[in-house]
């Protein structure tokens, strides 16, 4: 599935390859986001990586960590994270490339609590998300709740299974307007 980029959010060929004013965003449990957020990073050449890692980790187990996962959206809870991107830093991206599991139908908590501990007005924001049923969920929607001030685009629903390959990487391309 993929969902069209919002008009006037395209990237074009040069600003891609030039892509400093990039910055790509993830957070990951089991690493098949990490895996295209770092396949992507090598793809755009030039652009900075950023993790989001929470203080408290959640449990190795699929089954516990579900639990805290939906006990923390059902709460609304904002995990703490171990650092964000300074003001200073963050002044220099016009994009953020956004990627993040599904959980219990939406990002995980710590990604609004990222998102709500910078400044993100005038940031064009690029969602995708990577999950088992291929879906955005209700993440656009909370994402939006957290950055109200940034231009999000419409998301991208890569599926967990193949994230980590060249396709993954041609169909986020794709995403953000450059194939
Ligand atoms: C706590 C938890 C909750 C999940 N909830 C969903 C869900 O609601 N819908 C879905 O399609 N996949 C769900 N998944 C599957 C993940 O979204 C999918 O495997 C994803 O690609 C994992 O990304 P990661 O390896 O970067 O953590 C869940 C996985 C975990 C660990």
């Amino acid at each position: 599935m993929i969902a069209a980029v919002q008009e006037g959010l395209r990237l074009t060929d040069r600003s891609i390859y030039m892509a400093s004013d990039t910055l790509i965003v993830y957070y990951s449990w089991s690493g098949n986001s990490e895996k295209l957020a770092k396949n992507l990073n090598e793809a755009i050449f030039s652009s900075d990586i950023f993790k989001i890692r929470t203080k408290r980790k959640y449990s190795t187990s699929f089954f516990v960590a579900a639990f805290q996962a939906g006990r923390e959206k059902r709460k609304k809870t904002r995990p703490e994270i171990i650092e964000t991107v300074s003001g200073k830093k963050l002044s220099k991206y016009e994009r953020i490339i956004l990627i993040y599991p599904i959980w219990d139908g939406s990002c995980p908590m710590a990604v609004l609590t990222f998102l709500e501990s910078i400044k993100t007005e005038g940031l064009d924001i690029f969602p995708i998300s990577t999950s088992s049923s291929v879906t955005l969920g209700s993440s656009l929607r909370d994402i939006r709740g957290s950055a109200p001030e940034a231009n999000i685009a419409e998301g991208l629903a890569v599926p967990g299974k193949v994230a980590d390959t060249q396709k993954a990487v041609n169909t986020v391309f794709h995403y953000l307007g450059l194939r």
